[in-house]
């Protein structure tokens, strides 16, 4: 384990053992949606120190990361006698880890938690780096604080029955920080064969992949700065996943990101000489693996304007995280409207559609 609290794990029920002794709580909640709860939670079960552990089940999907599920954790929470000094262990995919950890973190001004990511979306980004967050306002991720849980538990055996469309969207993150990150570890990961897959390399590229978030985070746990690296593929990235919302064709976040990855190294290729040989490559493995999201020029001026309101935005300018190279990063750039356009032809002409 590294001083952030991950720790990828060998004996999941030893280190969760641990990891409850070394908090000593004297009450203990296990917060798990239906899914998780029929399929996650049966590997758990026999570990001991669970024994005496409430259970609260709330629905799943991000339709229910709100404010009426957040009040039903509390009063959970409340209605079974929970204190300041106990501990609520979030076991599920982003949508439970972030309301999870914003329930624990306001409760009594703050308890501890523990997630448990169950989905790979959640054990290389959600789960880590203590963002918690419900939507409000018909505005994702709109409420919430930062604040760390106490351990990260990253058991990738629960990646075996993850169906491939989410496996790809966590790994769409992977490949984020392969480019923020160098070379070494973005072959790696434009080489894995995402068709035959290799679980025990997997998980060596899963721990590579959150250790290079946590660097980051340790020292912008607040998104000041250099936490902005991880925006890539975020501000084009969300425009394309609000656009397919609004026309009733939801995408997975992680495939937005990859579609988004594809536009901001064309940015990072225009405006920050990033190697058009490279863009080339990952451009090749995203359309091989992702497919496309399709759209039209009528759609520009909508994408456009969702770009114009996000959220990472600061007086009204678009703001991009972009890269010189591997490694390289140009935090702060924006970029014209009429770059915008050509990047959205860009994409069209070279996936496909
Ligand atoms: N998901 C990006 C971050 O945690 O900052």
């Amino acid at each position: 384990m590294d001083n952030t609290g991950v720790i990828l794990c060998h004996d999941m029920k030893l280190e969760l053992t641990e990891s409850i002794n070394l908090c000593a709580p004297d009450q203990l909640y296990v917060l798990t949606d239906e899914t998780t709860h029929a399929l996650c939670w049966p590997l758990l079960q026999d570990v001991k120190a669970l024994a005496q552990a409430h259970h609260i089940i709330i629905r799943p999907g991000d339709v229910n990361k709100n404010l009426e599920t957040l009040s039903d954790v509390w009063q959970a929470l409340s209605e079974q006698g929970a204190t300041r000094h106990s501990l609520l262990i979030c076991l599920g995919g982003g949508m439970v880890t972030d309301l999870g950890g914003f329930a624990a973190s306001t409760f009594k001004r703050g308890i501890k938690y523990i997630n448990i990511p169950t989905t790979l979306l959640a054990m290389v980004d959600a789960a880590v780096g203590g963002k918690t967050a419900i939507n409000f306002n018909g505005l994702k991720n709109e409420i919430g604080v930062f604040q760390p849980a106490f351990r990260v538990l990253l058991e990738t055996e629960f990646l075996h029955t993850l169906d491939t469309h989410n496996l790809l969207s966590g790994y769409a993150e992977m490949l984020k920080h392969g480019l923020i990150s160098n070379y070494m570890t973005l072959n790696e990961l434009l080489a894995f064969d995402m068709a035959e897959i290799d679980y025990d390399q997997l998980k060596r590229m899963v721990g590579l992949s959150v250790s290079v978030k946590e660097e980051i985070v340790e020292k912008d746990p607040k998104e000041q700065g250099l936490r902005k690296a991880l925006n890539l593929g975020h501000t084009i990235g969300h425009a394309f996943e609000s656009l397919a919302l609004s026309q009733q064709r939801p995408v997975l976040h992680g495939y937005a990101v990859a579609w988004g990855l594809v536009c901001e190294l064309y940015l990072s290729h225009v405006n920050a000489q990033f190697p058009r040989e490279v863009m080339r490559r990952v451009i090749h493995f995203i359309h091989e693996n992702y497919g496309s999201f399709i759209f039209t020029c009528d759609d520009y001026e909508q994408l456009y304007q969702y770009m114009m309101h996000d959220k990472k935005n600061k007086g009204g300018i678009i703001n991009f995280t972009l890269l010189n190279d591997v490694g390289e990063l140009r935090l702060n750039q924006t970029a014209t409207k009429n770059l915008i356009y050509e990047t959205l032809d860009f994409y069209r002409e070279n996936m496909g559609i």
